[in-house]
Order: structure tokens, then C-alpha cells, then sequence
């Protein structure tokens, strides 16, 4: 029930610190420790190549679950949209992983995939928030997302769930290897924990982004480097899915090899810049779209702000600034639907869960 709220997908966004909080709880074992069930850890470990394989949102939060996967396990990782990973099979290494990520668990998409692979004998991992789905009874293992039912066609807890998840995948990957990553993640969540409170309490500054900049606009780029990349391409995906505004994801760097012709006077160009190692360059690009005429919007993280910038997110872990960074791209996107008056729950030719490849 979305009780005293106007809309599924706010009452989700809220959601988010509880979810991150349960999410902590239920993959702690008795001594407060990070666990995940042991042959589940084994057969991720024992890889010599993981493919992630999702759709959408999922796909995104994949991207960001390949970057804690390389850095605190050391097995390399795909990510592959399943529908052209049906006939573009990579060639495949010789003990690869599987791991499927899908809210629904229901992906027709995704399923194609985990078809063909059990058929060639390969091992999968499901993730998803929904137990006894189609994804997760095929697979030989499964990761629960603990996010509760998400109703609202945009994605947005299940997918902060997601990248916390696979966080915590990887973390206790890394530990079962005798990798030490130099990281207290049940600490740096709680962390996250609260700072997406601090988010969600943001909805006035959120709306007022969204009026300014999005209200009468017909498009809109998101541009960013390095994690922020990702985080870019899924505000991208929920601005269009629920505003019809078009919208596109860009990496900083890949602007002056084309998509920097788009850019005209008063052109949105929202930038996140929460990455210590890219933060003059992504300002580099910032400068470089407002010598084009553009209209930018810095988002950017407390200790890396500089006075411009529109909005300044709290410091969380750099590795883990995906789950909080995405929390303003969500509430831009429903107060930009809301202005436009769209349907922000509901909206046009799409389906929840899409169960046609
Ligand atoms: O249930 P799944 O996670 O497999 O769904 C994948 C996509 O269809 C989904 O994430 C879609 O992109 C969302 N509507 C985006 O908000």
C-alpha cells in the first residue's frame, strides 16, 4: 500500500535506508560478520570469469557490480545486456559464472540467456527480489534482494539493493580469497544508510532541479566518469521512462568524439562529480558544454564541492557513492514527471516486469 503517499515510486525512494539497513542485517552472521551461503561464495571464487547478465536498471547496477567484483575478488567480469547477449555470445572462458540480476526474477530476456547456458552446462547465480521467480528456480543459486515489493515501473530500490548486494558479494568473495580490501563494509552501508536519509529529506532542492531545469525542456544529457558514469545512464533511463523527456547518459570523456554537436543554448547537462580521481576533468567537460551554450547542473559530493555546483551530496566510501548518488537522478526524474504530469507510476508502453523477449 503506498499509504500517505501520492505515488509508489516516492514511498520507494524512501525506502531506500531501510532496505540497505535490512539488507546489512540479513547478510550478517552471528558474530556481526558479513556472510553469504558457502557454496555460493566457493563457486563465485572458484571462476575464472564472471558474466553478468540484466536488462535496464539492472543492467546498470550490473556495471557498478563488475567494479566491486574486479577490485575485491581479482576474477574479471562481463556485463552483457541480455537480449544481444543471445546472439552475440563472447567466446567464454574455460569455468565461467553466471550471475543473472533481475528485480522480478521474471525477465524473459534474462531467462533466454540462463537457458542456454545451463544447456551448455555453465553454473548461475540469480539476484532478485523475488523468491520462487522464474530466475531464480532455474538457476542452481540465489541472492535475495530483501527490498520488498516494488511496484512503481521505474526501478529504484531494487536497485540500490542491487549494487548493495553485489557489494557485499564481493566483499565476501574477496575475504574467502584472502584478499584484503582495505574496507569495513558493514560500517561504510550504515554510513550509506544515513546519508540516503539525509537524501530523501532533499525533495524540496530535488524539485526545485527538475522545475528549473526540466520543465519545459525536450531533452537532457547526464554526463560523468569513472562510477559516475553508471550512475549517469541509469538517471538517463528513469528521466525518460517516466518523463518522456529524452534523455541520454554520456562518459565525460566520450563527449568531444560526437554527442558535444548536440549541445545548443540552454541545453540541461546534469553532472555528477563524485569521484576525487576525475573530478577536475569531469569539470573540464562541464566547461566545455557551458562554452556551448549548456545549462549545467553539478552534483557533487561533500568534500570535492565547489561553489557552483548545484547540489552536494553527503561523503560516503568513493567505492560505494553509486547508492547515493542515484537517490537525486530518481528524485529528479519523478519531480520532472510529476511537473509534466505524467504517469509517474505507470508510465506509457512499458510493463513491470517484461516477460516478451
Ligand atoms: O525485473 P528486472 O530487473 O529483470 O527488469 C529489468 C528491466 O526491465 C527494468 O530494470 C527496467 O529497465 C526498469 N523499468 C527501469 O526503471
Amino acid at each position: 500500500e503506498k499509504g500517505t503517499y501520492p505515488h509508489y515510486m516516492l514511498k520507494e525512494v524512501d525506502e531506500q535506508p531501510a532496505v540497505i539497513r535490512k539488507i546489512i542485517q540479513a547478510y550478517q552472521n552471528e558474530e556481526g560478520k558479513l556472510a553469504i551461503d558457502y557454496s555460493i561464495t566457493e563457486a563465485v571464487s572458484e571462476a575464472d570469469r564472471i558474466y553478468i547478465i540484466a536488462c535496464g536498471t539492472s543492467y546498470h547496477a550490473g556495471l557498478i557490480g563488475k567494479q566491486f567484483i574486479e577490485k575485491m575478488t581479482e576474477i574479471p567480469v562481463e556485463v552483457h545486456v541480455a537480449s544481444e547477449f543471445t546472439y552475440n555470445m563472447p567466446l567464454l572462458s574455460k569455468k565461467p559464472l553466471f550471475i543473472f540480476i533481475s528485480q522480478s526474477g521474471e525477465t524473459a530476456d534474462s531467462r533466454a540467456v540462463l537457458v542456454s547456458i545451463k544447456a551448455l552446462g555453465h553454473k548461475a547465480l540469480t539476484i532478485t527480489n523475488v523468491p520462487g521467480s522464474t530466475l531464480s528456480r532455474e538457476a542452481d543459486y540465489t541472492l535475495l534482494l530483501h527490498a520488498g515489493p516494488e511496484i512503481a515501473v521505474a526501478s529504484t530500490k531494487a536497485y540500490t539493493a542491487q549494487v548493495a548486494v553485489l557489494s557485499i558479494l564481493a566483499n565476501v568473495t574477496g575475504h574467502f580469497r584472502n584478499l584484503e580490501y582495505d574496507f569495513d563494509l558493514v560500517k561504510e552501508l550504515g554510513i550509506v544508510a544515513t546519508a540516503m536519509e539525509a537524501l530523501c529529506d532533499s525533495k524540496e532542492e530535488m524539485e526545485a532541479i527538475a522545475h528549473e531545469y526540466l520543465s519545459v525542456t525536450r531533452n537532457c544529457f547526464f554526463i560523468g566518469r569513472s562510477l559516475d558514469y553508471y550512475v549517469v545512464l541509469e538517471g538517463a533511463l528513469k528521466l525518460k521512462e517516466i518523463s518522456y523527456i529524452q534523455a541520454e547518459g554520456f562518459a565525460g570523456g566520450e563527449l568531444k568524439h560526437g554527442t558535444i554537436a548536440l549541445i545548443e543554448e540552454g541545453t540541461p547537462v546534469i553532472a555528477l562529480a563524485t569521484q576525487a580521481g576525475v573530478n577536475l576533468s569531469i569539470r573540464g567537460n562541464v566547461k566545455e558544454v557551458v562554452a556551448r551554450g549548456a545549462k549545467p547542473c553539478i552534483i557533487s559530493m561533500k568534500g570535492l564541492e565547489e561553489e557552483d555546483d548545484r547540489f552536494v551530496i553527503p561523503e560516503v566510501h568513493e567505492l560505494l557513492t553509486p547508492l547515493i548518488s542515484v537517490i537525486p537522478m530518481q528524485l529528479i526524474a519523478y519531480y520532472a514527471a510529476l511537473h509534466r504530469e505524467c504517469d509517474v507510476d505507470k508510465p506509457r508502453n512499458l510493463a513491470k516486469s517484461v516477460t516478451v523477449e
